[in-house]
């Protein structure tokens, strides 16, 4: 699954034909580090710096941070998403990619869009109604529209290439995630349109931020439907060979139908709010959503077995290798350390995902309730996103890469603990001081000074993280095979 370029494939006369896997492509990671540095991170340090250390806002603080949530979500994310399942679905799945010339252009579209997004919308609030303002405006919607055409390029190719996975009986490892992976096309689909949708509208209205409903209906439905299956998929196919879990003997696809379901209704109040109809029933069914949602995330953290070890531990191949010629893998682990301490970002990233669902159902339960959100929406967000999505990536990533550049270590093993220490701290300054009661900052004046100050940091500790994984990655291409 990871280095070969060639796999074996049975027809029906039982003869074995080579089945040629197009290569993986460096560029995608490199331009997602990009997006991730010099955009989103790169915002997010002067965003948690002007709240936290009480800079004046500025009018054009609210496009900073569509522009910082659009380049963390496409960029650092969304880049790193296209480049993971375009060369590891086709390797599930037993099929070549239908069309391996179109994956250039799918990163170039991107690429592109990108850039105009998250230089444009910054220029154009500062710009306002001055000379420049209304081309950079348009500017804004040909983003929208370059990122539209790389997303439907990128699912056809996806589309494409699985029609040719034939019976599924056959192929049942890919069969269990199909439907995570299903909805992740919805969740890429939704987005696509409802961000150019929402470009026009703001370039027709001469506004510098996309109306909130849209954006919200863009950013729940790229985290719920993209995002958070699209990890759920490649959590159980690869987390047990790395980390020595049991196989997933439990109903996999099962739960990503209910997880769809969860998703779908949580979707129906954001995308009801565009039409004004908001209303007591919505809540409560959003409410309802909220909280199963959070609950099948829970059933499944539980049965992936990683944070509670409760099924016996695999015992790969490689755990048996040991002798004179080869020294022992790590205790517990396939590997021996050529890939750093990986496994305590995938550790931690699970562990904020618990807390995102605990929040999501608290949140869930108050909405059904009328109540006021126990937490509010932006924290619980950047806990799925900070928290989970981005370390998962970076423990992925660094364990992964290698082998899918045919290399057999990441440059710097020992730069991934500090990054790991660094993104928890990160995601701590970044949740923790918006969950403190007002209480405990009103009784300690220190505390609520603190905390400020730890989320001012907050950005720039994570950026500093991003940092090292680039380093390692980028190390990684550049080293010889
Ligand atoms: C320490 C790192 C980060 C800091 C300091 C930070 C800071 C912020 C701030 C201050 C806001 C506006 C308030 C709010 O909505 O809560 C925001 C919004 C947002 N952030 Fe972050 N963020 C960080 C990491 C991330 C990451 C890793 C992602 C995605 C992978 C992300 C995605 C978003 C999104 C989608 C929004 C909403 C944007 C919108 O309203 O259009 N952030 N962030």
């Amino acid at each position: 699954m990871t280095n070969d370029t060639t796999v074996e494939k049975t027809t029906d006369a039982d003869t074995v034909l080579p089945l040629r896997h197009a290569p993986f492509r460096p560029a995608f990671p490199a331009v997602a580090l990009a997006a991730a540095i010099l955009g989103g991170f790169g915002l997010a340090g002067h965003l948690s710096a002007v709240i936290g250390f009480g800079f004046p806002l500025g009018p054009a603080f609210p496009a900073l941070v569509q522009a910082h949530g659009h380049a963390q979500l496409i960029g650092w994310a969304g880049l790193f998403v296209m480049a993971f399942s375009l060369h590891v679905v086709p390797r599930l799945a037993s099929v070549p990619l239908a069309h391996p010339r179109w994956v250039a252009a799918i990163l170039r579209l991107m690429g592109a869009g990108l850039l105009l997004r998250t230089a444009g919308q910054p220029a154009l609030a500062y710009l306002g109604a001055r000379a420049g303002g209304a081309g950079v405006g348009w500017a804004l919607v040909a983003s929208g529209l370059l990122e539209g055409a790389g997303i439907a390029v990128y699912l056809l190719l996806l589309v494409r290439s699985l029609r040719g996975t034939g019976d599924l009986r056959t192929q049942p490892a890919f069969a269990a995630v199909r439907p995570f992976f299903g909805t992740m096309i919805a969740g890429w689909l939704i987005f696509g349109v409802v961000n150019v949708i929402s470009v026009t509208d703001m370039a027709l209205r001469g506004r510098a931020v996309v109306d909130s409903t849209w954006d919200l209906l863009a950013i729940q439905s790229f985290l719920d439907l993209a995002l958070l299956p699209v990890a759920m998929a490649f959590s159980v196919r690869l987390l047990p060979m790395f980390l020595a879990l049991s196989a997933a003997f439990w109903p996999v696809r099962e739960t990503a139908y209910a997880y769809l379901a969860a998703a779908c209704l949580a979707l129906v109040a954001p995308a009801v709010a565009l039409f004004g109809l908001a209303n007591r029933s919505v809540d409560l069914l959003g409410g309802i959503a909220g909280m199963i949602k959070g609950g099948v995330i829970l059933w499944f953290t539980w049965q992936l077995d990683l944070l509670t070890r409760r099924r016996p531990v695999e015992r790969p191949a490689r755990f048996l290798q040991i002798g004179p010629a080869r020294p022992p893998t790590r205790p517990g682990l396939p590997d021996f350390g050529e890939f750093g301490r990986f496994e305590l970002l995938v550790y931690s990233a699970y562990v904020w995902l618990v807390l995102a669902a605990l929040f999501e159902m608290l949140n869930g339960w108050a909405m059904a309730q009328g109540l006021p959100l126990a937490v509010g929406e932006g924290v619980v967000r950047h806990i799925y996103l900070l928290g989970f999505i981005t370390q998962l990536i970076c423990g992925v990533s660094v364990r992964t890469l290698p082998g899918f550049l045919g290399k057999r270590a990441v440059a710097c093993p020992p730069l991934v603990a500090p990054m790991f220490w660094l993104m928890n701290a990160a995601t701590v300054l970044r949740v923790v001081p918006l969950i403190l009661p007002s209480a405990a900052k009103d009784l300690a004046p220190a505390v609520g000074q603190m905390a400020r100050v730890g989320f001012g940091l907050s950005g720039v500790v994570a950026l500093a993280a991003v940092i090292l994984l680039a380093i390692s990655l980028v190390g990684t291409m550049r080293t010889d095979r």
